[in-house]
């Protein structure tokens, strides 16, 4: 059995990779069991309901009941089995939980780059701790990519203009490769990565030894801070308080994943992609009470400027 699964599957390091298998063997041995099923029977009325003599004649049926409701009920009930269960495994791919450690990701020809919590930046190695759940915050530069790790079972396209996420928890120390596995020019095949789990201490001194990333650059601030600093260049607060109070625009303070109210009578969460929308376009959506009076941004802050924005704003609790 063990021969069978490493000569299918790339092994299984992450969490859901064994919810995403037990899946693919259930659709997979089912459908060798009916599809041997099938053959067998079709052999056997090949043999038993040949014609034996020149004076064969098949008898009209018309219809039978007890026949039709069991090749119509069974089948329903595995279709029904494989959507509940293809559903759970679905919510639990895209579910990360709230405790997840975040790591942004910015794909660009042909380049993975990573960006923590402390400013450390790494390209094409993504380090992360064992153990604990990993949220990724994707966005491209240039052309879609798509980031795709075999041996976790998971796959997301990452889209210029907006963020997609992905997450994943691995148990142990080691090391898997990321690919690129959406067709993105010349580089494409080369467009190749790993991941490297640590054990937490490991990883929490690999962190501390890359804070900063060196250089001097504004962006080896940690990104909230030099979100912060953006911020106060960009006069920001000119419009929006960070304390709570109402001055032209909606406070920043609990804005992170809060619903808003619009004027048009909707409601949206304030997650990554409607923060970067109000910046990039703000009159996309109006929170009701509040003129659409902002600029577009188009043009003066780039996307990595906007995610460390953004990444300001989760910070005002
Ligand atoms: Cu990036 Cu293919």
């Amino acid at each position: 059995m063990e021969a069978l699964r490493d000569f299918f599957l790339p092994p299984a390091k992450s969490t859901l990779a064994h919810e995403v298998d037990a899946l693919f063997w259930f659709v997979h041995l089912s459908s060798l069991v009916l599809t041997i099923g099938i053959l067998i029977a079709i052999a056997y009325f090949i043999i038993k309901y040949r014609r034996k003599s020149e004076n064969d004649v098949t008898p009209v049926i018309t219809h039978n009941n007890k026949l039709e409701v069991t090749w119509s009920v069974i089948p329903l009930i595995i279709t029904l089995v494989l959507f509940g269960w293809g559903f759970q495994t679905y919510v639990s791919l895209t579910t990360p939980p709230d405790d997840a450690y975040e790591v942004n990701v910015t794909a660009q020809k042909w380049l993975w780059n990573f960006t923590y919590e402390n400013g450390a930046r790494s390209t094409g190695e993504l380090h992360v701790p064992a153990g604990r759940p990993i949220k990724l915050i994707m966005s491209s530069q240039d052309v879609i990519h798509s980031f795709f790790v075999p041996d976790y079972r998971i796959k997301q396209d990452v889209v210029p203009g907006r963020y997609t996420e992905v997450w994943f928890r691995v148990p142990k120390a080691g090391e898997s490769i990321i690919f690129c596995t959406e067709y993105c020019g010349t580089g494409h095949s080369d467009m190749s990565g790993k991941v490297v789990v640590h054990e937490q201490e490991q990883f929490d001194t690999w962190l501390a030894d890359n804070a900063g990333g060196g250089g001097g650059k504004p962006s080896d601030l940690a990104p909230a801070e030099w979100g912060k600093q953006l911020a106060q260049e960009q006069a920001c607060a000119t419009c929006h308080s960070v304390d709570g109070s109402q001055m032209t625009g909606p406070t920043w303070q609990g804005l992170f994943e809060e619903t808003q109210q619009m004027s048009d009578g909707s409601t949206v969460t304030a997650d990554e992609n409607y923060i970067r929308e109000s910046i990039l376009n703000p009159s996309a959506k109006i929170v009701d009470g509040y003129q659409p009076v902002m600029p577009s941004y188009q043009g003066q802050l780039n996307d990595e400027q906007i995610s460390a924005i953004i990444e300001y704003i989760k910070t005002l609790k």
